[in-house]
């Protein structure tokens, strides 16, 4: 596949009809590539988090059935239509908060239905779905570039811009959401430099931004999640752009927990907070009062990287993944369609409908 820049990191990709992704649990200590075709070794990625990222999430389990459809692909179409079916409600369950996941696998879905009724056979409905799954992981390239090109038009030579969690090539199929703008910002030749949280329990920011900046040339430097509103106090940074996993339709950004508090402290001290999401992130039907905020394993916070306990081995913890920004915080949005200013009810309505 050819793109308009250099695509030097992916996350999830198709294979000799496997999905093959890049394990983001080991980054950056190693560079671990794993491949399947069972879509139960898929969800548990998923689960797991080395696969993660909105837009990576949905990418990889339309990928994860289309290489299932592919093995079975030589059973009767019916027991093919019920095996497939039966995979993509596993991959809906892994977690609940990514609006991409439910986006990519209706699409997917969509396609099965229809191949159910005109498919001649199952190698036939194999393809239609491989066909489907490749066209939406394209497409989120495509949307990250033109994204990246106009979110870039808000970037000036010189900025010190701040990220939290890892919305990079890393969370996409690749190039990025927040990458896309940094990459193609850098590659305008803007001096630019990126500050990123560490983005605990699961250090995102730690592992994977600096990984991935860092082997673009991008300078990132390394703050705790603590320092971030005294960060922007001092005036070490000069806007603040992050990704979304789903954004409603009255225009709440639910993405990484911390997020809020960061869109906050930039408000008060009156830096722009940009939000980096393609159109597949946001979702018209649901309203804030339906989202789901997803709520992960206490381990996650007792322990450092799942190994070094930090606390009382039973200590309760909440461990929200996620958290909601309100759209009066919000500066603009930045989608593959253009830049969404507020109010955000009426113009996402418009650039979805574009
Ligand atoms: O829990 P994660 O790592 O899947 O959370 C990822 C984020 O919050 C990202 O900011 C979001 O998915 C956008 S990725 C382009």
């Amino acid at each position: 596949m050819e793109f308009k820049y250099p695509i030097k990191t992916r996350a999830v990709w198709w294979e000799r009809d496997q999905v093959c992704w890049i394990d983001t649990r080991r980054l950056p200590f190693e560079e671990v590539i794993v491949c399947t075709s069972d879509p139960g070794r898929m969800a548990k990625a998923i689960i797991d988090m080395e696969v993660r990222g909105a837009p990576a999430i949905g990418v990889a389990a339309a990928l994860a059935v289309a290489a299932y459809a592919r093995s079975i692909e030589d059973r009767s179409l019916s027991e093919f239509v019920e095996h497939v079916n039966k995979a993509i409600d596993m991959l809906w369950r892994t977690r609940p908060t990514a609006h991409n996941l439910f986006w990519a696998l209706k699409r997917i879905r969509n396609k099965l239905d229809k191949a159910k009724r005109t498919a001649s056979s199952s190698a036939e409905a194999a393809k239609a779905l491989v066909d489907e799954a490749l066209k939406i992981m394209r497409e989120d390239i495509e949307a990250n570039i033109r994204l990246g090109e106009y979110g870039a038009r808000l970037i000036e030579d010189g900025d010190v811009i701040l990220i939290h969690c890892n919305a990079g090539a890393l969370a996409t199929a690749a190039f990025g959401t927040v990458g896309g703008i940094l990459r193609v910002a850098w590659y305008q030749g803007k001096r630019i430099k990126v500050i990123t949280t560490e983005t605990r329990p699961v250090l995102q920011g730690a592992r994977l931004n600096t990984w991935e900046y860092t082997r673009e040339g991008i300078p990132v430097t390394l703050i705790t999640d603590n320092a971030a509103a005294y960060i922007i106090r001092k005036g070490l940074v000069n806007k603040v752009l992050v990704g979304a996993d789903r954004i409603t339709r009255e225009g709440y950004v639910v993405n990484k927990i911390g997020t809020y508090g960061i869109a906050l402290a930039a408000k008060r001290h009156n830096i722009p907070f940009y939000v980096a999401a393609p159109t597949s992130t946001i979702d018209l039907e649901s309203s804030i009062d339906d989202v789901v905020i997803e709520e992960r394993d206490p381990e996650e916070v007792r322990r450092v990287l799942g190994k070094y306990l930090i606390t009382m081995p039973d200590i309760p913890v909440i461990n929200y993944a996620f958290d909601v920004t309100d759209p009066d915080l919000v500066t603009a949005i930045i989608t593959e369609k253009g830049i969404v200013y507020p109010p955000y009810q009426e113009n996402l309505r418009k650039i979805i409908g574009s």
